[in-house]
């Protein structure tokens, strides 16, 4: 079923399971549930906007020993294949609406068949939505959450400017769009959910965007050590250097400024915006941190999960 968009000019969302995706994510459903996996993939999994270009540059830093001239072979959205997104058509006219979303094929998907192994790919599906073979194959899983305020402010800023996704209308419609889940990969709280009840089953490594921007080189170092790898402290140094926010912001191959403006339209927000913790004071009014604390007690109840949402 098609959710209706805030200025209805960009494709709506479709449902799997309950779940809103990308259309074209939809239509390309059967060929990214049987996805392959091998045992020895490590998947990245995020929500959208908790840290994904963070975590992956810092997966590939370590994978390349801290070589800085590797991790510029090529963009950050070539290197590990998103195997639930697939590049809708570009529109001809200034709308997508007058054209109908044509079905194409996962890009993330094919690129992942055809990468060497062992492969680091990433998702933003939650576990209910997974391909089955990722559990068959006992895969690695490198999880990375975000406080949900933070994520919806970063949320509703990327949509402004993703092209590709429904137009957010107002902060106060998005602030009432997200919190019941009507975006891009669902609900915040039952992906955290999700992922964190399965973490102790499965090989999870489970981090927080706000203990990596709050000490660095600890959480990079559990990293290093869950993909099996050692590398020296000057390394290590030389990584929580070049993830830094700024550093990333200014490196092209970081910053997604290659991705074309009628997908990314950086004019609108930069997609290496902020990078802080603690923005969703600059957007939340009193009433709505209020009402979304409230939502939060009930929806995280019988969790055992804490986040920080200032530093
Ligand atoms: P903001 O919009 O709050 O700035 P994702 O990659 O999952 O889409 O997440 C994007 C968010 O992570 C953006 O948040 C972006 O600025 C932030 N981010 C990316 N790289 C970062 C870094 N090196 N340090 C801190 N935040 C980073």
């Amino acid at each position: 079923m098609a959710l209706a968009t805030a200025a209805g000019t960009r494709p709506p969302l479709r449902e799997v399971a309950g779940v809103p995706l990308p259309a074209t994510t939809v239509d390309n459903w059967s060929q990214i549930q049987g996805f392959e996996a091998q045992p020895d993939d490590l998947l990245i999994c995020t929500y959208p906007k908790s840290g994904t270009t963070w975590i992956q540059e810092i997966v590939d830093m370590i994978e390349q020993g801290g070589d800085v001239e590797r991790c510029q072979r090529v963009t950050i959205q070539h290197r590990h294949p998103f195997l639930d997104w697939a590049r809708p058509p570009q529109p001809s006219g200034s709308t997508y609406l007058q054209r109908p979303v044509l079905s194409t094929h996962s890009e993330g998907v094919d690129r992942a068949a055809a990468m060497p192994s062992p492969r680091v790919l990433r998702t933003h599906l939650p576990t209910q939505l997974l391909p089955p073979s990722f559990w068959e194959n006992n895969c690695k899983f490198l999880y990375v959450a975000r406080n949900a305020k933070d994520c919806m402010v970063s949320y509703f800023h990327f949509q402004r400017m993703n092209q590709t996704l429904p137009d957010p209308g107002t902060w106060e419609e998005y602030f009432e769009t997200s919190v019941s889940g009507k975006v891009a990969w669902g609900s915040w709280f039952e992906h955290v959910k999700g992922w964190w009840e399965i973490r102790k089953k499965f090989q999870v490594l489970f981090l927080f965007y706000e203990d990596i921007k709050r000490n660095p080189k600890q959480e990079i170092q559990k990293v290093m050590q869950f993909m099996g790898k050692n590398l020296d402290g000057p390394v290590l140094d030389r990584i929580v250097q070049e993830t830094s926010f700024e550093k990333m912001k200014a490196n092209p191959m970081t910053n997604h400024s290659s991705a074309p403006k009628w997908i990314l339209d950086q004019s609108i927000s930069p997609f290496m915006r902020k990078g802080t913790v603690g923005d969703w004071k600059n957007h939340f009014t009193v009433a709505q941190k209020e009402r979304f604390d409230e939502i939060y007690k009930q929806k995280m109840e019988g969790t055992s999960i804490h986040f920080c949402t200032e530093l």
